[in-house]
């Protein structure tokens, strides 16, 4: 049967690839983000995330246009890179608003549709920075680490009407988010060569990461399974990463991050592999 399927940030990297894959097979697609454009199987609804005014008013078009809806994917994000003490309030909030509350006021609007359905779902796309805090990426590590929190509280309070929550956690993604995310480079004086380096780490980490097709055809398959664990992540070492955090002592994972992402000299450039 075909499902009905909303996502956010489906303009772009991974939500564009999730749209059209479930697009792909015959399922009804809605995506909300600011540039979209429908095409013959997704239709766009121009919605600015940060602004709850615009998210209020795209599921009231939706409440007009569908009767249910199956799956929300909350995948909308962006990035802020600085030092934590040297990020502004409004790039802060800005982050905070895209990647944390949009994903529960996207969510509190689609209850009543998804209320409807007989075996509903909602994917949260977090990251395994939700896990592993990284430095100079702290408010994106912060919402990501929101979103697993708050994802797992909803699954535990929707599970009596039959709806699934899970997040979702992505490790390195070939997208626009690298591009589009927001550098902050304030602090120099203070922090030397550290953050171009850790944040250089991060760039290349991306630009050599999967591709978004990839965590699609996970979210897709996701979505087919009757019960849904509360966390995911896609990857054999992104799977190893994630069963270390669990076992290692808080210590040593931070050793290990400083190591990664604070060494003194700046990563090698290599060349990324080929798709
Ligand atoms: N790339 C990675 O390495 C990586 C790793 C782990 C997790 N993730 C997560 O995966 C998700 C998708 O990221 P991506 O890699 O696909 O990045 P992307 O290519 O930059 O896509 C981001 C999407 O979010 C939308 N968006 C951003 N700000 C918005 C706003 N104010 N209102 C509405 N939509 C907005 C963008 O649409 P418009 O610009 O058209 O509005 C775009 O469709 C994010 O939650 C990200 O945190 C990414």
């Amino acid at each position: 049967m075909e499902r009905i399927v909303v996502i956010t940030g489906g303009s772009s990297g991974i939500g564009k690839a999730i749209a059209e894959r479930f697009a792909a097979t015959g399922n009804i697609v809605y995506e909300l983000s600011r540039s979209g454009k429908s095409t013959p199987h997704i239709h766009h609804i121009t919605c600015d995330l940060t602004d709850s005014a615009q998210i209020k008013e795209a599921f009231a078009e939706l409440a007009r246009s569908v009767r249910r809806i199956d799956i929300l994917i909350n995948n909308a994000g962006m990035g802020v890179s600085g030092a934590t003490e040297c990020i502004s309030e409004e790039e802060a909030r800005q982050l905070m608003d895209v990647d944390f509350f949009a994903a529960w006021l996207c969510a509190k609007e689609a209850l009543p549709l998804l209320r409807k359905s007989k075996a509903a779902k909602i994917i949260n796309i977090s990251s395994v920075a939700a896990v592993f805090a990284i430095p100079f990426q702290s408010f994106y590590s912060a919402a990501k680490a929101a979103i697993n929190a708050l994802s797992s509280a909803l699954a535990l309070e929707l599970k009596p009407f039959g709806i699934q929550v899970t997040a979702f956690m992505p490790g390195d993604i070939k997208s626009g988010f690298t591009a589009a995310r927001i550098k902050n480079d304030a602090g120099a004086e203070l922090y030397g060569e550290a953050i171009d380096i850790s944040v250089a780490i991060m760039e290349r980490d991306e630009s050599q990461g999967m591709t978004p097709q990839r965590i699609a055809d996970a979210v897709y398959n996701l979505c087919s399974l009757t019960k849904l664990k509360p966390l995911y992540t896609c990857g054999l070492k992104y799977k190893f990463f994630l069963f270390l955090g669990k076992v290692l002592p808080c210590s040593l994972i931070q050793m290990i991050l400083r190591m990664m992402y604070c060494p003194k000299k700046r990563p090698a450039a290599k060349t990324a592999p080929e798709e």
